[in-house]
């Protein structure tokens, strides 16, 4: 079977047809996938049929996956056995929808703030694939801006204002700002900030891009207030309409990310219904080495 890749949007992003990711690839097909991911950064799986094992196994072929942060809670409080995988899900371990004030509930708000995979860990995330198991009947939909666009858009000026620039990034900053603070000493511990440059070159591709997110608190060297507020005008441009694909879930879709080089943010959706949602995300390492070079 023949891979078809399809483009989606202007920009970026496009459907890949042709491909199961429960089976073995060959070198040609995992070739084509990684070219298609650097040129497109968001693709498209339709009709996929995975287990966990499935998901983690054809994620590694990418990369290592990372950890999940949930992985420390109590088994009682996690639905997913193996620690790889976030449990983007609206559903408890007893396969009930969240009451509308449960902690994983409100955590998982986070994800409706443009943001990106892990910037706040180091090594940061590279890719991210979210499988669908299960969606609502409406809404519900993921929001992906194009960094690399973004960063072409950007006036002389603004490019050059931070071209050198490095952001603090926390988990506790995204959540702060949306009113959750409920983290224990030892979150906070486990998670302590960490500094991203603003601006970064995608390996991929060589093209310059945006590195931005929700968790990123403030400018190094700046007066908190006025990086806070360079840090929103940049994720205000770069998420303007021309530069945004929607995804609209069906069951047994698989989303491929690069969060070197997107935004991306959930969308609302009625609160009685399941949506179950998993996703594994790689380590991006080499992000370590430029950081450090
Ligand atoms: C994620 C995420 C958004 C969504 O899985 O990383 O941000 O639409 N998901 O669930
Ligand atoms: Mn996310």
């Amino acid at each position: 079977m023949g891979v078809t890749i399809t483009p989606l949007h202007p920009l970026f992003a496009a459907e890949v047809s042709g491909v199961d990711a429960s089976a073995t690839l060959s070198q040609a097909v995992l070739a084509a996938l990684m070219e298609a991911i650097d040129r497109y950064s968001v693709l498209v799986l339709r009709g996929q049929k995975l287990s966990d094992d499935q998901q983690i196994a054809f994620a590694s072929l990418f990369g290592p996956p990372e950890i999940n942060i949930g992985a420390h809670r109590a088994a009682s409080q996690r639905r997913l056995a193996r620690v790889e995988m976030a449990d983007v899900s609206n559903v408890n371990p007893a396969n009930e929808v969240h009451r509308r004030d449960d902690k994983r509930r409100m955590f998982n708000l986070g994800n409706m703030l443009w943001h990106t995979d892990s910037s706040f860990r180091d090594p940061p995330g590279g890719l991210s694939l979210l499988y669908a198991h299960a969606v609502p009947s409406r809404g519900g939909e993921t929001e992906f801006a194009d960094l690399r666009a973004a960063y072409a858009a950007l006036d002389d000026e603004t490019k050059a204002l931070v071209a050198d620039l490095h952001a603090e990034h926390s988990i506790m900053h995204s959540r702060a700002s949306l009113g959750f603070t409920e983290f224990s000493e030892s979150e906070r511990a486990a998670l302590p900030p960490v500094m991203q440059r603003v601006v970064r070159t995608h390996p991929g591709s060589g093209r310059k891009t945006l590195y931005l997110a929700s968790h990123a608190s403030h400018i190094i060297g700046w007066p908190v207030p006025e990086g806070r507020l360079l840090l929103r005008d940049l994720i205000e441009f770069a998420t303007r309409r021309e530069f945004v694909f929607v995804h609209h879930w069906r069951a047994g879709d698989l989303v491929i990310w690069d969060n070197r080089c997107t935004l991306h943010r959930g969308r609302p959706y009625p609160l009685d219904e399941r949506r179950d949602l998993r996703r594994v995300t790689t380590a991006d390492h080499a992000a370590m080495a430029e950081k450090a070079a």
